[in-house]
């Protein structure tokens, strides 16, 4: 990057806001896992949109690549500067600027945390149908980007579905913004439904405005034990059937919980060592406790049942499940490959997996969780290099030749770009790429990311 360009982006932000010091961009460099190790010469951290869109103008023209950034935790190396990009910090534009009970929506920057979006939901006798696990430092501009999903897909829908407003620059520079949140809008193309799950590669999403879902007090958690992959998969479709009031509904086996136990010190929930086991959590305006425990009853392959229903022992028992991503991380820079499968496909697929990747590569260990309730599974793998593909290749390919998705809610990102072909037609990548060309027509937005790299 010339000085000239380095200079004109501190005119824009001021100095203090061009941070080009390597022991502070290096932390900007790499993702949560550790697997992403990317480089900077410049981290700009805009103030407003009217900034943001200065430095796109800026690095348009002097031909410079960005990559946007919220809270940098993506999985799939969307948003770290692996081939040397300046990093577009969106972490100041923090704040819910906007509360509407009336419609039961918010504004925010996009800066803001999903913590910080719930809460300003709750103070308003509301709530956010979106939570993640990063729930603190995930922002709402990120999980826009990403069109994240987390762990109440199930009842609400990913990002995408709460996304009622947006406000974002363009590639081109241009700063596009509707932000009204009517709920029946049909006055043209969807561009906020674009620019989600987009990764940063059409424009640099600045603020969002949400719907918000009616606040269910009464919560119920449990998890069940099973003896087979089979019998939690047929007890998780019975248990969507019987159970509207269920909110999250995820898996994770024995090896996953021994890890975590060994982790955290937290003893097991059950005395005996079981092969699956589902967390189900039921939240309404009434107790759905006797419609949760009479459900259970009709489900004979449960083998083990803890229930909680005081917030300590639920958090307890999330827990169980929320802390797989750091004790695998832990192990060292796992490959994350988040996938879906077709229901028929499901308990096949985590059975046959370990194997899959064993074949593959026999040093690889394989650890498998996720939001059974939408098919998706996390097919966590460790003891092998950052930089090694064949145990990718091979889930990647099994998971096409399966009929599902090898992404479910991580985004491409960088990770899995060669990969993309397995679920998109060439006609399709053709439209992808005509639509980035439109938007970004220099081609600096996050130019390592989504796209398969041509030729
Ligand atoms: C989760 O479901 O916990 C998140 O997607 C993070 C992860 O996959 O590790
Ligand atoms: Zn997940």
């Amino acid at each position: 990057m010339s000085t000239s360009v380095l200079q004109q982006l501190r005119e824009i932000v001021g100095s203090e806001h061009l941070v080009d010091e390597p022991e502070i961009t290096a932390s900007y460099a790499v993702d949560f896992t550790g697997r992403f190790v990317g480089h900077s010469s410049a981290v700009v951290r805009p103030g407003d949109a009217g900034e943001v869109a200065a430095v796109v103008a800026v690095c348009k023209e002097g031909g410079v690549a960005l990559v946007p950034q919220g809270g940098n935790t993506g999985l799939v190396g969307g948003g770290v500067p692996l081939g040397g990009e300046v990093v577009l910090s969106l972490r100041r534009l923090a704040g819910v600027t906007d509360v509407d009970p009336l419609a039961g929506q918010l504004s925010a920057g996009a800066g803001t945390t999903v913590a910080d979006i719930r809460a300003a939901a709750a103070g308003a006798g509301w709530a956010y149908g979106v939570d993640l696990a990063s729930r603190d430092t995930a922002t709402i501009g990120g999980t826009v980007a990403t069109n994240a999903g987390g762990l109440q897909v199930l009842r609400h829908g990913p990002t995408r579905a709460q996304l009622v407003g947006f406000e974002a620059v363009l590639g081109t520079g241009d700063i596009v913004s509707h932000m009204g949140g009517l709920t029946k809008d049909n006055t043209g193309y969807d561009l906020g439904g674009l620019l989600c799950g987009s990764e940063g590669t059409l424009g640099v999403l600045t603020a969002a405005r949400v719907r918000l879902v009616p606040v269910s007090p009464e919560r119920v958690t449990a998890v069940l034990a099973f003896s087979s992959t089979t019998a939690a998969v047929d007890a998780a479709s019975l248990l969507r059937r019987s159970l509207p009031e269920l909110q999250s509904l995820e898996l994770f086996l024995q090896s996953g919980l021994d890890l975590v136990c060994r982790s955290t010190g937290a003893s097991p929930p059950f005395g005996a060592a079981h092969r699956a086991y589902l967390l189900a959590e039921a939240a309404a305006q009434h107790d759905p406790a006797p419609t949760m425990a009479a459900v259970f009853d009709s489900i004979g392959a449960i083998e083990d049942v803890a229930v909680a229903t005081e917030p300590a022992q639920r958090a307890r028992l999330w827990r169980y499940r929320e802390d797989h991503t750091v004790a695998i991380n832990a192990l060292g820079a796992p490959h994350k490959l988040d996938v879906t499968l077709p229901a028929p496909a499901l308990a096949t697929f985590v059975d046959r997996v370990p194997d899959v990747v064993g074949d593959a590569d026999p040093d690889a260990v394989t650890w498998l969780f996720g939001h059974v309730g939408d098919g998706n599974v996390h097919v966590n793998v460790t003891g092998i290099e950052p930089d090694a593909l064949t145990v990718d290749d091979s889930v990647m390919r099994y998971v096409a030749e399966l009929g599902g998705s090898i992404s479910a809610e991580h985004g491409i990102g960088t990770a899995k770009r060669p990969w993309l072909h397995l679920n998109r037609s060439d006609a399709e990548l053709e439209a992808f790429r005509r639509v980035k060309a439109a938007l970004d027509p220099a081609g600096i937005l996050n130019p390592n990311v989504l796209l398969p790299p041509e030729g």
